[in-house]
């Protein structure tokens, strides 16, 4: 059969480290390397090093399976199998918006000397587009004499929280190819590899290079582009009172707009989508594009406005000024269902709370170490609760379904005053004032609403959150 491939993946961090335990699931044997030995020591012992539904009971069951190993050792990769992942990490360059390629670089370096015969690497990092054809040029020039390494590149689309989901049952599979190759194994080894998924109707794109590298920056860019719009809109829904999410549902059942990613709110972060769009423009530019994205500066500007929004709504809210009020800020990851602090709009705006002078206490699910490491001037509490001791604002920054489905009730012996600042829309105004709470939302007046015709299908929220469907505005 097709099955039990051996494969190996380069890099254990996110992505390297939630495709070795799938592809052993679609049942290939797998040997995951990464030059961190902790890391690597960590994931032998079925450990996963961050939070990610899921993922743990797939690597332990493959693990248990035999079907999937880790290492630190690059001649155990090359010596395991012809076909080779690479997942490793493109950071925002620590100058300028750039993507720093250093890592995949480096992967190549290491392993291609040592590959023997005929090998495939396919390269699932986001990388700026002209990445791999000049990966290939370097793998020319070290390749074994006698070897034959070829380099595809198939982007990863996966999210944070639903990484297994999207790696099996991804919407779509990418794969580019070197135009120039006639010879080219890649799309044989690829359809091997995921026969599975591709046989329960998965999209097949086969194209080159540039465009698979493209493809993946110009997803990113749109989603951000489409927060950035709804948020943008809501700049002006606050001035005329306006409640942008009732719209949102509106203009999001014309489905060439669809309802996903309109929700209006404190705005995006996370490792990708602020990283990739400043990286998308940079190469560009480079490129002598230079008119082409300048709209994403602005998608960027709209975004980051919102941070400084949602600090001057918790100002407001505590009549003007935060020096020395007390504040609860509940969440802190980039979203829910995530532990990843990376550029989270909800830490950044607890530290410019902070530093106007509010002593902010943070409380979030599943990201306090990540949060102390990254912002040990912030003070952490134990529980919501235990956060809003005293408070005299509590503010919701990350739509954790804890916090959405959290009672007024409970906390309003607690508080010190009875003020909630929603800065992801997520509340039901009309419980949090009936409870005898202010509530105020960021991006305008929030209705009481009904849902007439929840759909499911369009709902990102947690369940139970209003105004993600159907809606009738009653206020
Ligand atoms: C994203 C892409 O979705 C994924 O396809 C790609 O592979 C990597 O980048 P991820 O960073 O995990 O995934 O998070 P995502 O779910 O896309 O959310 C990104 C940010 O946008 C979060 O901070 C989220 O809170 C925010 N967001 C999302 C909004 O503010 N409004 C929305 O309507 C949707």
């Amino acid at each position: 059969t097709h099955k039990d491939m051996k494969l190996t993946t380069i890099g254990c961090g996110y992505l390297g480290a939630t495709h070795a335990a799938c592809m052993a699931e679609l049942g290939h044997h797998v040997l995951g390397v990464d030059v961190d030995a902790e890391k690597v020591a960590r994931l032998r012992d079925g450990d996963v090093p961050f939070f990610e539904p899921g993922l743990a009971d797939v690597l332990r069951r493959n693990i248990d399976a035999g079907r999937l190993q880790f290492t630190t050792d690059y001649h155990e990769v090359a010596a395991f199998g012809s076909v080779h992942f690479l997942g490793v990490g493109t950071p925002q360059q620590q100058r300028g918006h750039a993507a720093d390629t250093g890592h995949v670089e480096a992967a190549i370096d290491s392993l291609t000397p040592l590959l023997r015969g005929q090998h495939l690497i396919i390269g699932k990092s986001t990388v700026p587009v002209g990445t791999a054809a000049s990966l290939a040029q370097r793998i020319a020039v070290l390749a074994a004499p006698g070897s034959d390494v070829e380099l595809a590149w198939s982007p990863e689309f996966l999210r944070e929280g639903f990484a297994v989901e999207d790696t099996l049952e991804p919407d779509r599979l990418v794969l580019g190819t070197d135009p120039q190759r006639a010879d080219s194994i890649a799309e044989q080894v690829v359809a091997e590899v995921y026969r599975e998924v591709l046989e329960s109707g998965t999209p097949f794109i086969r194209t080159d290079w540039a465009t698979a590298e493209l493809v993946k920056v110009a997803a990113n860019a749109f989603l951000a582009t489409k927060i950035s719009f709804i948020n943008a809109v809501s700049e002006v829904c606050e001035i005329v009172d306006a409640d942008v999410s009732t719209l949102a549902d509106a203009i999001g059942y014309d489905q060439r707009i669809g309802r996903k990613f309109l929700n209006a709110g404190v705005g995006f972060g996370g490792g990708c989508l602020p990283k990739d769009i400043r990286a998308f423009m940079a190469r560009a530019e480079e490129l002598g594009a230079n008119q082409a994205l300048r709209f994403l500066r602005e998608v960027d500007a709209v975004n980051m406005r919102r941070r400084g929004a949602l600090v001057d709504l918790v100002a407001d809210a505590c009549g003007g000024e935060v020096l020395g009020t007390n504040i609860a800020m509940l969440g802190a990851a980039f979203k829910p269902e995530s532990d990843d602090v990376r550029d989270s709009p909800a830490l950044n705006v607890a530290g410019q709370l902070a530093l106007r002078g509010a002593p902010v206490t943070v409380f979030d699910p599943k990201a306090m170490d990540n949060s102390r490491r990254m912002y040990p001037m912030l003070r952490y509490a134990e529980s919501a609760s235990d956060a809003c001791e005293q408070a005299d604002v509590v503010v919701v920054a990350t739509e954790w379904a804890e916090f959405v489905h959290m009672a007024p009730e409970e906390l309003t012996p607690v508080v010190r005053n009875r003020v909630i600042v929603d800065g992801r829309r997520c509340l039901d105004p009309g419980m949090w004032r009936s409870a005898g709470w202010t509530y105020s939302a960021i991006g305008g007046a929030t209705r009481d609403r009904i849902s007439v015709r929840p759909d499911s299908r369009e709902v990102r929220r947690p369940e139970g959150v209003r105004g993600t469907g159907g809606v009738v505005v009653t206020g």
